[in-house]
C-alpha cells in the first residue's frame, strides 16, 4: 500500500511531515493492552514512547544518545508519568530483556530507528505473538539529494529483513510527502540559503544543489515505511 501526497508550500496546514503517522498510531490502537509491557528502542527524547506508554502496563525506552535519555527522563517527570524508564543503549548490540524482571516483550517499537540488527533483537526479545510496530526511513526520502540514509530500507528488502527475523507482516506502507515550491530557486531559498538541518550534509547540500540548479522544485521531505509484524508462535 502506498499513500502519496504533494503540498505547496504556502499551505502550512499540509505540511503533517514532521509528526507521527496516523497509521502507526492506529496501528498500536488497535493491539494496545493495559497488561502489555514494551520497550521502544532509538526512543531519543521519547516522542514515540510518550504517545504509548499511557495505553501500556510499562514501557522501557532506550537510545544511544545520553542527552536524549536524559530530557525523556525530565519529561517523564514533568508528565507524572512512573510506567516509563529510560536507559542509554545500544539498540543494535543490547539483549532488550537487560531492562526487564520478566522474560519477553509484548511489544517492541522503533520509531525511525530501524536496522537488521534492531529487527533481529527485537524479534528474539518478542514473545510468541507479540508485536513489532515500525516507522522506518525508505530509499525515497530526500531522493533529490541523490545521497540515500544508510538506514534506509526498500520496501522488498524490509519485508525480507523480517521474514527471516521470524516475523510475519501484517500491515506495511509507504507514506511519501513532496514539498513543492513555486520554483527551483524558492527551494533553494528554503533549503540552501542559511542554515541547514542536520541531515542535509555536504553531499546531501551538493545534490540538491545540482538538483536546484536543473530547475528542480520538490523535496521529497517524508518517505517512511510504516507497519507492524507479529512474531510466529512456537
Ligand atoms: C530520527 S531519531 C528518532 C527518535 C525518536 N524515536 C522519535 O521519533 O523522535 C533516531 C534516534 O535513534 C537513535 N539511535 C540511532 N542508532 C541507535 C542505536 N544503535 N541504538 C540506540 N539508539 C540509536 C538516535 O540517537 C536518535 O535518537
Amino acid at each position: 500500500m502506498s499513500n502519496t501526497v504533494v503540498y505547496h508550500q504556502t499551505n502550512a496546514a499540509e505540511d503533517t511531515h514532521h509528526e507521527v503517522s496516523p497509521t502507526l498510531l492506529a496501528l498500536f490502537r488497535s493491539i494496545a493492552s493495559p497488561g502489555h509491557y514494551a520497550i521502544d528502542v532509538g526512543c531519543g527524547q521519547g516522542r514515540f514512547t510518550f504517545e504509548i506508554a499511557p495505553k501500556l502496563a510499562y514501557t522501557i525506552g532506550i537510545d544511544l544518545d545520553m542527552e536524549g535519555i536524559e530530557a525523556a527522563q525530565t519529561l517523564a517527570q514533568e508528565k507524572g508519568i512512573d510506567t516509563v524508564s529510560f536507559f542509554v543503549a545500544d539498540a543494535e548490540q543490547v539483549d532488550y530483556t537487560e531492562f526487564i524482571t520478566f522474560e519477553t516483550y509484548d511489544l517492541v517499537t522503533a520509531h525511525l530507528c530501524l536496522s537488521k540488527a534492531i529487527i533481529g533483537r527485537a524479534a528474539s526479545a518478542l514473545r510468541p505473538g507479540g508485536r513489532f510496530l515500525f516507522a522506518a526511513l525508505e530509499a525515497g526520502q530526500w531522493g533529490e539529494t541523490g545521497v540515500q540514509s544508510s538506514f534506509a530500507f526498500s520496501e522488498e528488502g524490509l519485508r525480507k529483513a523480517l521474514a527471516s527475523a521470524g516475523l510475519r507482516v501484517e500491515y506495511l506502507g509507504v507514506e511519501t510527502e513532496i514539498l513543492e515550491y513555486e520554483t527551483a530557486s524558492s527551494l533553494e531559498s528554503a533549503w540552501l540559503n542559511g542554515v541547514s538541518p542536520k541531515w542535509l550534509n555536504g553531499s546531501r547540500r551538493a545534490g540538491l544543489a545540482e538538483h536546484v540548479k536543473a530547475g528542480g522544485n520538490t523535496l521529497t521531505v517524508r518517505s517512511h515505511l510504516i507497519g507492524r509484524a507479529v512474531k510466529a508462535a512456537r
